[in-house]
């Protein structure tokens, strides 16, 4: 499969589907319960029109933006998405280097499988991190340090899962439980298996990768020394307050980062300008 001969996204959509186990696709297709989010975001694009106005030089064009004080080629950048490794060895990686070469933001996830320092010497200029806390607050020190030290632009801290999502396609597949937790393990129940068999290029870098759990690079240092990737995921799962996060951690997150703090996931008005307060 070449992404070269995609014409538009929706050609790399079908390219990804035809690549994926449906174990794989599923999670990053599906949405929560009845899906009706999806829909409603895309139909609200297409309330939009475009009036184009004519006889104006566009030979140069321009959509750069200046985003805390750096100037990106648009306004836009790449969105934090956690374990990518199951998607496609080192991910994260190939996303920076994209994200270095269109001179737009790349945003690494809290739970990504590549670590901070890596990224951050691959695309040096284009990379922040999007912040998973632990309820112990040594361990959120630290990955803030990290991102301070690698010289990451911005911290972008996710507040809206404050609950498990319930990705009914996941539970189905048996990648998450009913009660909306996700795990990264792969437990290949037998119809699963037979349907990834189908994916032959995704089966070859599974194994090349060593199969199974990706590792969360980032949070390995804190888990117990020689933890394998799946123990690892199990030490980060249970380290992280879910529910707990409060205004009160932003306001430390603030005091520790020197540079840009991103809150993502902000829907109502007062939190929005809570946040611009803090
Ligand atoms: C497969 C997948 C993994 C994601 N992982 C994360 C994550 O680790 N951290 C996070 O803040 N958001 C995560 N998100 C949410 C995205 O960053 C984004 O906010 C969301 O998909 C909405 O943007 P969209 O409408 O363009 O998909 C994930 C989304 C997907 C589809």
């Amino acid at each position: 499969m070449n992404v070269e001969k995609a014409i538009n996204v929706e050609d790399l959509h079908r390219m990804a589907k035809r690549r994926l186990p449906k174990i794989a696709f599923d999670f990053i297709e599906g949405g929560l319960e009845d899906e009706r989010g999806l829909e409603r975001n895309t139909s609200a694009f297409h309330k939009h029109q475009l009036l184009p106005r004519y006889l104006v030089d566009v030979s140069k064009r321009d959509q750069s933006k200046t985003i805390f004080g750096q100037t990106f080629a648009s306004p836009f950048g790449i969105s934090p998405t956690g374990g990518t490794s199951l998607f496609r060895y080192h991910a994260d990686l190939m996303l920076a280097e994209a994200a270095r070469n269109a001179n737009i933001p790349y945003i690494m996830s809290g739970a990504s499988n590549e670590t901070i320092e890596v990224a951050a010497k691959i695309a040096p200029k284009n990379h922040w991190y999007q912040l998973y806390s632990a309820r112990d607050p040594k361990v959120n020190a630290d990955l803030i340090r990290r991102t301070a030290d690698a010289g990451l632009g911005a911290l972008v801290l996710t507040v809206d899962t404050p609950v498990g999502s319930k990705r009914e396609r996941n539970i189905r597949n048996g990648f998450a439980n009913i009660r909306g937790g996700l795990f990264q393990a792969l437990s290949l129940k037998p119809s699963i298996l037979a349907e990834a068999l189908t994916h032959p290029g995704w089966i070859v870098e599974y194994f090349k990768r060593g199969g199974g759990t990706p590792m969360l690079g980032n949070w390995q240092p804190y888990a117990p020394a020689g933890a394998s990737a799946e123990e690892v995921y199990k030490f980060t799962s249970s380290v992280r307050p879910f529910n707990a996060q409060t205004w009160r951690d932003l306001e430390t997150y603030r005091k520790l980062f020197p540079r840009a703090l991103v809150v993502k996931g902000i829907m109502s008005p007062a939190d929005a300008l809570r946040a611009i307060d803090v």
